[in-house]
Order: structure tokens, then sequence, then C-alpha cells
């Protein structure tokens, strides 16, 4: 080793040792003589004092020295002297006189300041992404990262998990993204997908008998990009034989509460609670409702069963719903009340409707719709929403969905208006119950709303054909702070099952065989009952870190627009390897 400790290492302990440390040069103070130099490594800083009138020729290389040199120094630690002492490094009580200094390394002036707290654009920091994780405050996030993957490891090991790699150049998957595709040189005009997933693999391996199997995968997806969704992204993989949804739910607590143990010195308390989907839909508008506060929906369709305001009575009568929120106590201004109405358009309602109470005791509402209400209509609003002198109301009337999440996404918005939300508080469940099915409007055809592997619950088997919309799916969602942070079933590990879920798609016969015939030969032979999940890891550190953004947690992210500002990922390539590939860009 080229160092006897590092930067953080050395306390009140080591007063009066030689020692050897390497690292950056980081701040520096010029006290007319003494000077002072920060040395900085992974785990922290140490104080440097270059003393004339103890070593020159040291102190005149030390003046030389500037930002970001690598160096190595051997010195004797020291006491620092009274009032200089700093509580809040671990550092702070001693500092390094040093005797020789050696330059290891030089370094050009770096684009920004290494500080922990910066304000530099993203743009800048991606494209010097390594002087960026050299701030501690980045550093720590990639070891706070590494960490939670240590302690998966552990656990699942612990709970007899197998850890298979599966492969990244593999055939196209199931995930419902659009593909990464790779030319394949050696067969021209055919190409491997990147996994958008290790799902048909990972099935395939219960069909072999693994019975416990984990992997943290990288997982390809071209889509647009969010800030919690990137081009690839890593999962927590997992799939079991022989068990039911509480095996996956009770093994996932232990984990999480495993993670809050050893990553954030916290206590979680187990087992989540759990949601279905409706009941997530109807009180909180999202099948990933943040319950870190409350805002719950209520029902009120019954009230304006017979109303005579127009707008309720069509949708009523079409099918639809109406469906409010109540906040209490708070005034809002006239363009507070139009800029919600556009977040109701924004998210598909034609309109939104507000009231506030008047009065309660002579039933006096301020509304645009007032005057349509009758009073028992006006009452049927105050009981069902527990309304107040001086209350505000929203109401949206649409279809079931819509209206649920219209009112999900305003209710999330004036939580954070209203600073109703907890930033401390961890808050998980579980989503179960899903619907096995959504209609694509485009297409006209029924569609998995997770994935076509996905086992319906026995219950809903035979209404798989003759009513679609109401099949549940043995699915399930975890849910932290109003992000979904991971997803997984029961899957179909019959071949007929999974035969009759293909019909119900759409899906024929030939595409069938095409895309996925090699999965349903391994179903031939002997398929144990089987399920799975996969967890976000990106999205779970981020949230952990309380980060906006899962770049914040990644050592090499893409931005928005998909390219890799340090590599300047994707480029172009020599005309040579386009045709080794047999590919002709066309202009
Ligand atoms: P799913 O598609 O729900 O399930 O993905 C699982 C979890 O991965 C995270 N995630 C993403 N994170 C960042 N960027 C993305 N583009 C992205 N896409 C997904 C989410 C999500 O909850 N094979 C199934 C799992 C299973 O059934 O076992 C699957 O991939 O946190």
């Amino acid at each position: 080793m080229l160092r006897t400790h590092h930067c953080a290492e050395l306390s009140k302990a080591d007063i009066g040792k030689t020692v050897t440390l390497c690292g950056w040069v980081d701040a520096r103070r010029d006290h007319g003589g003494l000077l002072f130099i920060d040395l900085r490594d992974r785990w922290g800083k140490t104080q440097m004092v270059f003393d004339p009138t103890k070593a020159k020729a040291v102190h005149d290389a030390a003046n030389k020295l500037r930002s970001e040199y690598v160096i190595s120094v051997t010195g004797q630690v020291a006491a620092r002297p009274q009032g200089t002492v700093n509580k809040k490094i671990p550092t702070g009580e001693i500092e390094l006189i040093v005797s020789e200094l050696k330059l290891l390394s030089e370094s050009e002036t770096p684009p920004f300041e290494i500080l922990d707290q910066m304000e530099v654009s993203e743009e800048i920091r991606l494209r010097y992404r390594f002087l960026d994780i050299r701030r501690h405050t980045m550093m720590n996030r990639l070891l706070t990262r590494s960490k939670i993957t240590t302690t998966v490891r552990q656990y699942l090991d612990g709970q007899q998990f197998a850890e298979i790699e599966t492969p990244y150049l593999t055939k196209s998957t199931p995930e419902g993204a659009r593909d990464f595709l790779v030319p394949s040189r050696l067969t021209p005009g055919t190409f491997y997908a990147l996994p958008q997933s290790p799902q048909l693999f990972k099935q395939m391996l219960m069909v072999s008998g693994v019975d416990r199997y984990f992997q943290i995968a990288r997982c390809f997806r071209d889509e647009d990009l969010r800030a919690d969704r990137q081009l690839e992204h890593t999962q927590i993989d997992i799939e079991m034989s022989f068990i039911t949804e509480e095996d996956i739910h009770t093994l996932i607590e232990g984990m999480m509460a495993v993670i809050f143990r050893d990553v954030m010195d916290q206590s979680l308390n187990t087992p989540f609670q759990r949601l279905t989907y409706a009941d997530a839909m109807n009180q909180y508008g999202s099948d990933k409702p943040d319950l870190r506060f409350g805002l719950p929906l209520k029902e009120l369709t019954e009230i304006f069963r017979v109303t005579q305001f127009k707008v309720f009575q069509a949708n009523i009568a079409s099918g639809g719903v109406v469906k409010g929120l109540k906040v209490g106590g708070k005034i809002f201004s006239r363009k507070e009340l139009d800029d919600f109405t556009q977040v109701a358009k924004d998210f598909g309602a034609k309109g939104l409707v507000w009231l506030k109470v008047k009065s309660i005791a002579s039933s006096e509402l301020e509304s645009p719709i007032a005057k349509f209400l009758s009073p028992d209509e006006i009452k049927g609003l105050i009981k069902a929403l527990e309304l107040k002198d001086g209350d505000t109301a929203f109401l949206v009337s649409d279809e079931w969905e819509t209206t649920c999440v219209v009112l999900g996404e305003l209710r999330c918005r004036l939580a954070k208006e209203l600073k109703l939300i907890n930033h401390e508080s961890f808050c998980f469940l579980w989503i179960v119950d899903f619907p096995l099915l959504e209609w694509n409007p485009d297409e006209k055809r029924w569609q998995a709303k997770h994935h076509p592997f996905t086992s319906p619950k026995e219950a809903d088997m035979t209404s798989l054909r003759d009513k679609p919309a109401q099949a549940r799916a043995r699915a399930y969602d975890l849910v932290l702070n109003g992000t979904e942070i991971g997803g997984g079933s029961i899957r179909i590990h019959s071949q007929k099952v999974q035969q009759e879920m293909f019909k119900v798609l759409g899906i024929s016969d030939e595409e069938v065989q095409s895309r996925f015939g090699f999965f349903l030969r391994a179903l031939q032979y002997g398929a144990p009952p089987h399920g799975g999940i996969a967890l976000g890891l990106d999205r779970l550190t981020a949230m952990l870190l309380r980060l906006e953004s899962i770049r914040e947690v990644i050592a090499f992210p893409k931005t928005q627009k998909g390219t890799c500002l340090l590599s300047e990922a994707p480029s172009s390539v020599a005309d040579k390897q386009l045709k080794e590939l047999h590919i002709r860009i066309k202009t």
C-alpha cells in the first residue's frame, strides 16, 4: 500500500504517530508562513500543516500544489491547537505535520470546485461525472447504493436464494416497452433484443428446479425518460417456486426491514399495509398512492342520481361517476382555482367544480354550480364530504378512471401546496388485486396490465373470456411514498391457461410461437407453481436518500434525451462496422 491510513481515519489516539496518507488537494489556507491544506479521499479529509521552519523544501513544494493534484504525504500526527478543533469531522481534532511530500499526479483546473454543496448545472456535472463523483455528497450516494446491494445479497443468501445471471443478448421480452435491438454479425439481417427484464429466463429457471433465484439485473427499455425512468435501470429481480403472494410479501418486507436496519439505521414496521387496486383508485385516485397524508376522495354519485345539473346528469346516465375531495379551511384565490381547473383538464377531465361553504346552518355554498343544486344535494354533499364552514371542496364527474386519476393528481398537488407531507416518513404499501387486463383503445384489443404471464385469480378464471374487464390478476405492486418501487405476480404455470391468455390478448398462434415458443416449450416439461417480483433499485435508492431524480444515484446516467454526456453515446460508427453488420444508413 502507498499509504498507512485513509483520510478519515486518524484521531486523537494517533497523536505522535508517523503516518503516510494519499489523496487529492482540497482547500488551502495560507497563514503567512504556515500553509494548511486539506487532503481528500473517498472517506474524508485530513488537515495537513506545512511549516517552513521545520521543513522548508517541503513547504516550498506544497506552495506549488494546485487543486486536485494527487499527492502522498508523510508526517507526524499532532493535536490541533486550542480553538482550531473542528468537531464536525472525524479528523477534526488532529492535523498532520508534513515532513515528506510526493507529487503523484497533476490536474488541470477542474471546471467546478469539488464541494459537497454546489450550484453547477447537471449538464456540466454529467460531462465531468468522474469529478462530480469525487464530491462526498455524490460519492456517498453510490456507497449507499452499494450497501443496499450488499445487504440484499446477504439477506437473500441467508434465505437460500441462488444468484444466477441471464443473457443480455436475447429475444424480445414482454414488458411492453420498445426494445433496444442489437444487430447480429454472424446471422445477417437478424437482431438480438436487450432484455426489458429477465422475466422469461427467471421463470424457466423455476422449471429447472432452481426454486429460489435472484439477480441484480440491468433492464433495457426504450421509453421516454423522466426523473424516475432511465433507458437502462437496475432491478433486484426475484423468483420463487411453490409459493403464494403472501410468501413474496413476507420476503420483501423482511428485506426492506434489513435494508432499513443496516443502511438507514432505522427500524421499519412490518407487515406493510395492503390496499386493493379498486380501493386505492377510489380512495386516493392512484394505483401508487402516497399515504403520507390524508385528503381521501369521496364517492358522490348517488347524491346526484336525479340531479338537474346537466353535466353530472349526462355523465351518470352514461355510466360515469361523481367524486369529491375536501380541503379544510384554506381560502384559494381565483387564480389558484383556475390553475387547479387547468390541472384537471391536463389529466383528461372536461372540467373541475369547486365550492366553498359559506354557511352550513343555511346550506349556503359559493360555487359556479350552486344555483343548479337542490337543497337535498347540498345536504348530501355536506354530509358525504364532512364539510364545515369555510371549507373548500373540488368535484369531478367523468368516467370512473378519469375521475379518480384527476382527483388523485389534485390530491397530491394540494398536499404539496398545503405542506401536508411529512418528508421524514417512509410509507410502504402493497397494492393487490389488480385488473388482469386493460383495454387498448388504439389497437382495439385487451392487453395485459402487468405482462401476459401473470396468473388470473382462481375465482376469475371463468370471467377471463366472457367478462375480461372484471378478471383480477394475482399481481402486486410495492409502493413507497407515492412511487411504484416494485411489481410482480404469481405466474401462469399451466400451458393451457397460458394459451387461453394469449387468445384473450388476441395474439395469433404464429406470433405466440415465434415470440414465446421457447418459453411455452419449457412450460410443457413440468413447471412448478411459481411467482416473483422485481424492485427498482434506482428508485428505491433515490427514495431512501430523499432525492427527486434517479440520475442522482446512478454513476453514469443518461440525460432526458437519452444521451451520455460523458462518452457522447449514442454516436455514429465507422462504415466498416456497419458493413460487417450488413446495415446501410438511409439518409
Ligand atoms: P416492472 O416493469 O413493474 O416489472 O418493473 C419492476 C420495477 O422496476 C422499476 N422500473 C424502472 N426504473 C427505472 N427506469 C425504468 N425505465 C423502469 N422501469 C421499471 C420500477 C418497477 O416497479 N418482470 C417484471 C417483474 C416481475 O413480474 O417479477 C417487471 O419488470 O420500480
